[in-house]
């Protein structure tokens, strides 16, 4: 902890070109890691400041990818991002890599079982991602929804590569008459996009 501390105060004031050189130099491990396309990344960046987003929530952090653009846009904001993830390893690394973006003020990184950390997790948020086990998307989805606000937003990704396994979540979210849902036509992994009513 003291040591992140340092590094960022020895890497002086925040600057966003500075932070997208780190997220630029984290996609030589981006297959590994599981994280989204920068597409899909540039997606959640325009989003959050698209409805000046305060509260973000990240079911799946990995090693900071996706959560490094939430909070690039969350400095901009104002706003902060709460990312849980399972892997004690991927969760340091995330840490690193937010400590590196200069972004560790507006997010809290949680070493969590999502399952049953979103649940204790007080609403309200404009945007939920999920981005973590596919068989347990349907779940985060039924946990987030009375925390997400009116007008707020679920995203989840890999609504095309992993169709198959995520039909039941597919299915809610396209009948659920508490959300209208479209999805991100340029995502290549896919980007489901539920609004809530
Ligand atoms: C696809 S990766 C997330 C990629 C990340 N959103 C990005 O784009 O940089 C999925 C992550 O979810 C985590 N995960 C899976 N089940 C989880 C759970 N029950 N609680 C928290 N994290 C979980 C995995 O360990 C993995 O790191």
């Amino acid at each position: 902890m003291i040591l992140l501390l340092l590094v960022s105060l020895l890497a002086g004031p925040y600057s966003e070109q500075r932070a997208r050189a780190v997220l630029e130099s984290m996609r030589k491990d981006a297959r590994r890691n599981m994280s989204v396309d920068p597409a899909d990344a540039q997606f959640f960046y325009r989003l959050t400041l698209e409805l000046k987003a305060r509260r973000v929530l990240e079911i799946g952090t990995s090693t900071g990818y996706s959560g490094g653009w939430f909070a690039m846009a969350l400095k901009k904001t104002g706003g902060r991002l709460i990312t849980i993830e399972i892997d004690p390893g991927r969760h340091a690394e995330a840490l690193k890599n937010f400590a590196a973006m200069g972004v560790s003020d507006v997010v809290e990184a949680r070493l969590a079982n999502a399952l049953t950390e979103v649940a204790r997790i007080e609403g309200p948020f404009d945007i939920v991602l999920i981005d973590a086990w596919k068989p347990d998307y349907l779940r985060y989805y039924e946990l987030a929804l009375p925390k997400v606000r009116r007008g707020g937003v679920i995203l989840a990704h890999n609504t095309r590569n992993a169709a198959f396994e995520l039909r039941p979540f597919l299915e809610r979210i396209r009948t659920d008459p508490a959300v209208r849902t479209e999805f991100l036509a340029e995502s290549v992994q896919g980007l489901s996009i539920s609004w809530k009513k």
